[in-house]
């Protein structure tokens, strides 16, 4: 079967990495290229984070394209204290050997959608700012677009970044809402689905045992990035986010959810940045986006995950 060809717009983020990890290990997946965007650190940190990550994965060659270096209206909302200084901390980075390539990524995604032969599936992980821009710049896009994947929203879970809202839809929740009106095929993996899929506990012990210096560098991002959850959600293993929707994408059968229709909070003194989800269908409106809302074998999962991981580098 053909490889899906794949664009990842990314905030890197630790959870990022084990997204854009796990996709550059899959051969499911053809990633065309990273788009970047600002997020869980400025636009200059999460771009060389991202080259950080595929130069890691010995895959210097995927380009990264720098995109928005702050959401549609609002200002940015870099968290340090969950990802820490640099983002991607727990692994002693080496520097990039390259830099990002010159294009804006959202002249690249419009550029790439246009140009490429099949419909291209975006997975987005973080502020959707760079994929309403390239809608609102060239609409015809949508018509090239496959699906879209994203991390994101919560609503049976609520949120993280306020009671209502999850943090790469709060951030910038009026780019979401352009995204889920543009009539583009779209599958939701919410907090609702992560929660439901935590890493084993001690995962990052099992990651470093493999050796290679991928599993080491993923050992550590790992180990950095439950401090915050657990002390904040009094866990013992946290879901890289992320990289549930990557796994969603490659391994729906280990997922559940339902075909619903779901709009964005843009204006709520409390609920800004919810993502309001018809459920029981109550409005009326066509379904928008398949809202995951489970999954069936979070063991499964991560023994997928570990596998692929130590098949890089
Ligand atoms: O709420 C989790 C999401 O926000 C993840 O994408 C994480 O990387 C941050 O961007
Ligand atoms: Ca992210």
């Amino acid at each position: 079967m053909a490889a899906r060809p794949v664009i990842i717009d990314t905030d890197p983020g630790q959870d990022d990495a084990f997204a854009i990890l796990l996709a550059l290990a899959s051969p499911e997946l053809e990633v065309l290229g990273l788009t970047t965007v600002a997020g869980n650190m400025g636009l200059a940190q999460t771009t060389d984070n991202a080259r950080r990550i595929v130069e890691l994965a010995g895959r210097g060659a995927v380009p990264v394209h720098a995109g928005s270096a702050r959401p549609l209206l609002r200002a940015p909302r870099p968290v340090p204290e969950i990802h820490g200084k640099m983002g991607i901390d727990g692994w002693d980075w080496a520097p990039a050997e390259r830099g990002a390539e010159p294009m804006h990524a959202v002249d690249y995604l419009v550029t790439t959608l246009n140009a490429h032969p099949e419909k291209v599936t975006l997975i987005v992980l973080g502020p959707q700012t760079n994929i309403a821009l390239a809608l609102r710049r060239a609409p015809e896009i949508a018509e090239r677009i496959e699906r879209i994947v994203f991390m994101g929203g919560g609503f049976f879970e609520g949120g993280n970044m306020s009671p209502a809202a999850e943090y790469n839809i709060l951030v910038d929740p009026e780019a979401a809402r352009i995204v889920l009106n543009a009539g583009i095929p779209v599958t939701a993996v919410p907090l609702d689905c992560t929660h439901a899929t935590p890493a084993p506990v001690n995962w990052s012990a099992t990651l470093a045992a493999h050796g290679s210096e991928v599993m080491r560098a993923c050992a550590g991002m790992m180990e950095f990035f439950e401090r915050y959850g657990n002390a904040k959600y009094g866990t013992a293993s946290r879901p890289l986010h992320d990289a549930v929707a990557v796994a969603a994408l490659l391994w729906p059968e280990l997922f559940t959810g339902r075909q619903c229709t779901v709009d964005v909070e843009c204006a709520g003194e409390l609920t800004t940045g919810m993502t309001v989800v018809d459920w029981l269908r109550q409005t009326g409106k066509p379904d928008n986006c398949l809202w995951l809302n489970g999954c069936t074998d979070p063991g499964e999962v991560y023994r997928r995950m570990e596998a692929a991981l130590s098949r890089l580098g």
